[in-house]
């Protein structure tokens, strides 16, 4: 019989939040503000619509080995517009409605421009993708992505010489994403990769998982999953991609600096500065595991970096 045992020996959010703020949040629920906040009509989770995605073909990354349960994937979330706890997303998103929606890509590009969700959609072939996503709490899921190559969306904008980096923006609304209330982090949620991490074919746009539409927990109706980076590195919820000539701020390094860089590659040999990142256990086993450099893709990815000091950008 396997044993599933979930939260024990991760790291907890009042460790990964700075002390004040975690503080700040546990007396505003302990105050009775968080029903307000959120919302009681979502206190019980419940089983959202699914919604089956149409013409989705088997993609070329496919790590293999065995797939988290739907249910895990879609119950056990960070997603801080939604709340800190883990199973907060599930309940306060149930309500969400990411339609319509829309994405404006500016910046270093020929074609700016605000473009609906439909449009961004229509021209690219949906595929599946398995890929290990690797938390810095130091656990770890293996997910059925579907999406497409977010350097083949990029190349539709045509982008220019100034195009150095890409900065991501999740959706700015306090009314739809009560966390947003909380001083929990700066917001919008913001996250940057370099155009050549933007543009490697392993990073995808994500619509869905498990063949069906993104569920609202994991970033619906469109997110970033770069699977050699720690999760925070996949934003959710998009609704603005800029090509930028400077580094662009990331949330977490905007929050912690000394503990969260803007690379975040999931890396053994780079302990977080409170705990290690040797090891990680998967949602489900009971034993951990060894981390591997790059999340095991290594051997896609080890030649961005050559030459850089790893442990200096962190
Ligand atoms: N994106 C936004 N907008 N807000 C968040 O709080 N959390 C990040 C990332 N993207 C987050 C986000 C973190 S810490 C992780 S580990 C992953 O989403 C989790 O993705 P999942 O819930 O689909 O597993």
């Amino acid at each position: 019989m396997m044993i599933k045992r979930r939260h024990q020996s991760d790291v907890r959010s009042s460790e990964i939040t700075p002390k004040d703020v975690y503080m700040e949040r546990r007396r505003f629920m302990a105050a009775g503000a968080g029903a307000l906040l959120f919302g009681a009509v979502g206190a019980t989770p419940a089983a959202a619509a699914r919604t089956k995605l149409d013409g989705v073909v088997q993609g070329l990354y496919q790590a293999d080995e065995e797939w988290t349960p739907y249910d895990d994937i879609t119950s056990y979330n960070n997603f801080y517009e939604f709340g800190t706890g883990k199973d907060d997303p599930i309940r306060y998103s149930r309500f969400f409605n990411p339609s319509p929606w829309s994405v404006t890509i500016d910046g270093a590009v020929e074609k700016p421009g605000t473009y609906t969700i439909e449009d961004i959609l229509k021209p690219h072939a949906l595929e599946e993708r398995v890929y290990r996503l690797r938390c810095v709490e130091r656990w770890s899921m293996v997910v059925p992505w579907v999406g497409f190559p977010l350097a083949d969306l990029l190349k539709r904008f045509a982008p220019t010489s100034g195009a150095k980096y890409v900065a991501f923006e999740t959706l700015l609304d306090p009314e739809r994403m009560p966390g947003q209330k909380l001083g929990v982090l700066e917001w919008p949620y913001v996250e940057g990769l370099t155009i050549d991490e933007a543009m490697h074919p392993l990073t995808l746009l994500a619509v869905g998982l498990y063949g069906e539409t993104m569920p609202n927990q994991n970033g619906a109706p469109l997110r970033l999953v770069v699977p050699w980076k720690y999760g925070f590195k996949s934003i959710k919820s998009i609704v603005r991609i800029s090509l930028v000539e400077k580094q662009p701020p990331t949330s977490w390094n905007i929050s912690t600096p000394r503990e969260y860089g803007f690379y975040s590659n999931v890396n053994p040999e780079v302990d977080h500065p409170r705990w290690t990142q040797a090891t990680e256990r998967r949602i489900g086993d009971f034993f951990r595991r060894p981390t591997l450099m790059f999340n095991g893709y290594a051997e896609d990815v080890a030649n961005l970096y050559a030459g850089m000091d790893l442990v200096k950008n962190y």
